[in-house]
This record gives C-alpha cells, sequence and structure tokens, in this order.
C-alpha cells in the first residue's frame, strides 16, 4: 500500500521553513511535532488522500471536493500524486510547482511526500473558497 508522509504547511510557515527546502522533511522529523502535523498515513488502492486522511481522523482542509478550488491543495516533495479531472490548477502550478489537490487524488508512487494544508500559499489564495 502506497504512503504519504505529510507535513502541515502551517508547520513551515511558523518555523520560517522554506517550502523548495530539500531537507524539509529532515527539519520535520528532528523538530518533535504532532502526528496531526507531521507523519504518514497507508492509502489504499483507489482511495484519496483526503479521504485517508480523514478516515484517520485528520482535519485536513477541504471545501468542493470536487477539483474545482484550492482548499484541499498539497505541495508535493517527493514521488507522484495522480490527480482526477481539475480545472483549478495551471500546468505550471501542476508541473513546476507540483500543486496536488488532495481531494481528487492518489498516490501513483509507492512513497511520497506532501506539504498539505497549501492552501495559505500566496499564488492559492484567489481559488480558495
Ligand atoms: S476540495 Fe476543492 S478541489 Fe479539493
Amino acid at each position: 500500500m502506497p504512503t504519504v508522509e505529510y507535513l502541515n504547511y502551517e508547520v513551515v510557515n511558523d518555523q520560517g521553513w522554506d517550502i523548495d527546502d530539500d531537507d524539509l522533511f529532515e527539519k520535520a522529523a528532528d523538530a518533535g511535532l504532532d502526528e496531526e502535523d507531521f507523519g504518514e498515513l497507508d492509502v489504499p488502492e483507489g482511495s484519496y488522500i483526503l479521504e485517508t486522511a480523514e478516515a484517520q481522523g485528520y482535519d485536513w482542509p477541504f471545501s468542493c471536493r470536487a477539483g474545482a478550488c484550492a482548499n484541499c491543495a498539497s505541495i508535493v516533495k517527493e514521488g507522484e500524486i495522480d490527480m482526477d479531472m481539475q480545472q483549478i490548477l495551471s500546468d505550471e502550478e501542476v508541473e513546476e510547482k507540483n500543486v496536488r489537490l488532495t481531494c481528487i487524488g492518489s498516490p501513483a508512487t509507492d512513497e511520497v511526500k506532501i506539504v498539505y494544508n497549501a492552501k495559505h500559499l500566496d499564488y492559492l489564495q484567489n481559488r480558495v473558497i
């Protein structure tokens, strides 16, 4: 079953870390964070990342659950996430900034690392509902 390691963007922001830092997850591992902010999810075949996080009792942001807003956005740091049809993110955001929507996203590699709660990034603000 694919594993998704997650880190809360609010922690990145609060700590003054850089989202583009290659050592972001090493820093997080050394920071003594709560499981809500940093941990791992096993995502069953055919499940979306958001619903899997919710099934584990986590309260990740969402709104439409249909690929039409930026509320559930995350940034992929390692691995790959495939999305169902979405029309809200630009090609550049998907291909270069590695933004993925967790409500319609499933792991496409065995190990994935994401920064969830990425809706707080400036360039996504105008699509948060
Ligand atoms: S909740 Fe709107 S795109 Fe995921």
